[in-house]
Parts: structure tokens; sequence; C-alpha cells
């Protein structure tokens, strides 16, 4: 059985968890392959005693679903104190987090590079990235810089201090030198991460074996990406973008797992786009069609709580997402938000200083100029939060889901109506269908 990855085709918060935890009972494991606890994923799980909301940021959005491994790959960073923390806010709620695993190869977010994040943004002034401040882009970058600290250095106190050491010779320079800031004692970084060794080490294996032992014996992984295609760090909107590769090729650099074991490609998209953070947005509204949005999706972040940027669907960056990550399905989320609109426009193509462009413009700076060039669809006015049959959608809202799959260059397999697990149209089987179990 195949390896699935799951991406998000915009610029994140597509309601990812939400389909991972949708898919988690037909998998065995869901593995995150990158991102850190920049990531904030909210999944409603239905119980007897009525619908219970999840927010996660590190841990895999499959640790929800009874018997599936979750899995922390080595394209992940990792804050050991937000992961302790979440594990026991898991526990806390009763979720049986025992079978989570975590890659001796995944790097550590030391709490220097939270620092760092932070002042270096605050320096950018104007030309900041909006980022969420949580020390993922220095620990990526330390880790291609080859001064990172990974998992299984916390388990060699001796190796730990030499790279903790040789980290903070660069870093206090920069922090006291340019920055301003206090040095950095080395002590303080070796003893708070020796402090949690302990408690990470059962959890900690080599992933990628793992998971090629699995996909050999017939089980199916889900890799879960955490941001989005446009926030990836080679084909998302550079320099406004996360620091890892949120696309379906960081899925088996992140996880270890071949390209050739991945059968099915799923995106992510919401029927309307958001964007936290600074950075280009061509069909940004900053009207009360804007507003109506946020209010009406809930679009305030997960993680830092910012209200998020809310714009009209762009199928050029869903043909360019379907393309970059090879998407053989697509889910489109939050349908029942845009009840109640007259008419939808939708952005087919962008207009760059008189030259029409049906494809991403090559430069950055013509995607800084990009106006949108709408088709108006009409609207509908009927609550859909409780259809689950394409069928029972209204006309107007079947026409509109058509249209997108049209202009979207890939299948529309699933349509979400509401947060709930159960608030989902099927349309087409996601998962290739499980052979002899
Ligand atoms: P992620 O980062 O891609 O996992 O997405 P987030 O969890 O940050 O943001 C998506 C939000 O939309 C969450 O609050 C979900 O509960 C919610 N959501 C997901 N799918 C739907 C849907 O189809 N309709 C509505 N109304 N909300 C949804
Ligand atoms: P999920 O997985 C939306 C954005 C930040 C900022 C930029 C860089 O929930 O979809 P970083 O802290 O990663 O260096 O910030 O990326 N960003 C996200 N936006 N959803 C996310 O994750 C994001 N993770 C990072 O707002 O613009
Ligand atoms: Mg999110």
């Amino acid at each position: 059985m195949p390896a699935i990855v799951l991406v998000g085709a915009q610029w994140g918060d597509e309601g990812k968890g939400k389909a991972t935890d949708l898919l988690g009972s037909d998998v065995d494991y869901v593995v995150k392959f990158n991102g850190g606890n920049n990531a904030g994923h909210t999944v409603v799980i239905p119980t007897p005693d009525g619908p219970q909301k999840f927010a996660l940021h590190l841990l895999p959005s499959g640790i929800l679903t009874p018997g599936v491994v979750p899995v922390i790959g080595n394209g992940v960073v990792i804050d050991l104190q937000v992961l302790f923390a979440e594990i026991d806010g898991l526990i806390a709620r009763g979720v049986d987090v025992s079978r989570l695993v975590v890659s001796a190869n995944a790097h550590l977010i030391p709490p220097y590079n939270r620092t760092i994040d932070r002042v270096v943004e605050r320096f950018l002034g104007s030309r900041k990235i909006g980022t969420t401040g949580r020390g993922i882009g220095p620990t990526y970058a330390d880790k291609m810089n080859r001064i990172g600290i990974r998992v299984q250095d916390v388990f060699d106190e001796k190796i730990l201090r030499q790279k903790v050491e040789g980290a903070l010779d660069q870093k206090n320079q920069l922090l006291v030198k340019v920055y301003n800031r206090r040095a950095i004692s080395v002590d303080d970084v070796v003893d708070e991460l020796l402090g949690q060794a302990d408690r990470l080490r059962p959890m900690v294996v080599d992933t990628a074996l793992l998971l090629g032992a699995a996909l050999d014996r017939g089980e199916t992984v889900l890799l879960e990406g955490g941001q989005a295609t446009l926030l990836d760090v080679d084909h998302g909107t550079y320099p406004f973008v996360t620091s890892s590769s949120a696309t379906a090729g960081g899925a088996c650099t992140g996880s270890g797992i071949a390209p050739t074991r991945v059968e099915r490609v799923i995106a992510i998209a919401k029927a309307y786009v958001t964007r936290v953070g600074e950075g280009p947005f061509p069909t940004e509204l900053l009207d009360a069609h804007g507003e109506r949005l946020r209010e009406g999706g809930r679009e305030f972040g997960t993680t830092t709580g910012r209200p998020r940027r809310c714009g009209w669907y762009d199928a050029v960056i869903a043909r360019y997402a379907a393309r970059i990550n090879g998407v053989t399905d697509l889910v489109l989320t939050k349908l029942d938000v845009l009840t109640g609109f007259e008419q939808i426009p939708v952005c087919v193509a962008y207009q760059v200083e008189g030259v029409r462009h049906d494809e991403m413009p090559m430069s950055q700076t013509d995607f800084h100029h990009a106006e949108p060039v709408y088709e108006y669809l009409p609207g509908w006015s009927e609550d859909l939060s409780a259809v689950r049959r394409f069928e029972d959608l209204p006309a107007a809202a079947r026409a509109y889901v058509v249209a997108l799959e049209e202009m979207s260059g890939a299948p529309i397999s699933a349509i979400g109506v509401g947060p709930g697990r159960e608030a989902t149209i099927q349309r087409r089987p996601l998962l290739p269908s499980r052979s002899g179990t």
C-alpha cells in the first residue's frame, strides 16, 4: 500500500488538519514532514458529549485518531517545550499519545532561535516577513548552515555542548554586537535541552526505516504538510514564505520516503483564499466583503490569533499548486462560508502592466503588481452545513464547484461544508481502496 501526500494549495490554513483527521481512520501512519509550531490546525471531533475542538501545532493531526501511529519526521523543527506542553494538553483531555515517534534526525529549535526570529523581524521594520516568531527560520538556516542541533544530539552531552558552543560563538556576536541583546549562556541552553532528554528518549526512532518497513508490509502512510505551496521556500512567494519545503517534494525529503512510493497527492484549497503575515496577495479584499469572509469563516490564526487577510478564490495559484505538487485530488473547504454572496468573483488570470498572465508570473515583482482578472459566478443563499451529497447542493453551489474544478487543474474529490469531521461531501474516494483488509 502506498504513501499519500497531503499539502496546502494556497497560503496555509486551508483546513489540512480537518482533512487529515477525516482520512485518519483509513491510514496506519500520519507523518508531519516539514515546519514546526508555526503551524496551527484546528480539528473538531464528534464525541458522545458533542463536538470537541483541538488546536494542534507541532503534533501531526493523526494523533487524534485511535490506532494511528503519529510520526514527527526528519524535516520538522521541534521546540521541545512546545512538544511536551502539547502532549500534556492532549493527555489531560484523554487522548492516547503513547504511539508518537520522533525522528532522531529532526532539528531542535534552541531557545536562542526564538529570540533571533523576533529581533530580526524587528530590525527588518517595514521589510518584515510577519513570521510567527517561533524560531522557525533561524533553525532551518542553522540546519543548512550545518550548525543545527538535532534530536539525537541531546543523548550525547559532550557532542551537545560542542554544538551549542559552536552555534553560540556565532549567535552571541550577532545578538550582542548587531542587535544589542545580552549574550546567551551555553550552560543554560545545554541544561535546558539535557533536562528534556529522558522524556524524549523513548519516542525517538529511525523514522525513515520504520516507514519504509511499514510500506513494505502494505501499510498506508499519510504525509501531512504544514504551511502550503505559496509559503514553500522554493516555490512560494519568496521571501514572504516559511523556511521549509511545504510542497509534495518536501514530503519525501522530510520523511525519508522515496518519490516512487507516493501514489496520491491531495491538496487542500479553501473556496476563497486567506493569508497571514506579509507578502503579495492579488485577490485580497480590503473592503466589507473581506470582513465578511473573515467573520463568516472565523479567519483568525490558530497559532498567533492574528486576523487572516481574506480574498476571492484564485485559480491561477490553484493551477500552479496542482502542477508543482502533481495533485491528484483537491479538497475544497469552507464552501459553506460563501453562502449569501449574490455573486462570487473568481480570479482566472492576472493582468500585469497591460499583459495577461494565465500562469504565475516568473518574477516576484510582476506578482506584486498582478491585478486579478475576475469571472463572476452566481451565488446562493441556502445554508450548506447540513448537506452531505453533491447533488443536494443548490445548483449555483454545484456550478461554482464544477467551474473551480475546470479552472484548477485537478478534480475536486471532497468538499467541506463545516468544521466538523462529518461536514464533508465526498465525491470520489480520497484513498485507494485497501486490499486484503
Ligand atoms: P490548517 O492549518 O490547514 O489545518 O487549517 P486551520 O485549522 O488553521 O484553519 C482552518 C479552519 O477552518 C479551522 O478552524 C477548521 O475548523 C475550519 N474548517 C475546516 N474545514 C471547514 C469547512 O469546510 N467549513 C468551515 N466553516 N470551517 C472549516
Ligand atoms: P498552517 O500549517 C498560515 C506564515 C507566517 C509568515 C510566514 C513565515 O497552519 O497552514 P514562519 O514563522 O514560518 O517563519 O513565518 O509564514 N505561516 C503560516 N501562515 N498557516 C501556517 O501554517 C503558517 N506557518 C507559517 O504567518 O507569513
Ligand atoms: Mg493553520
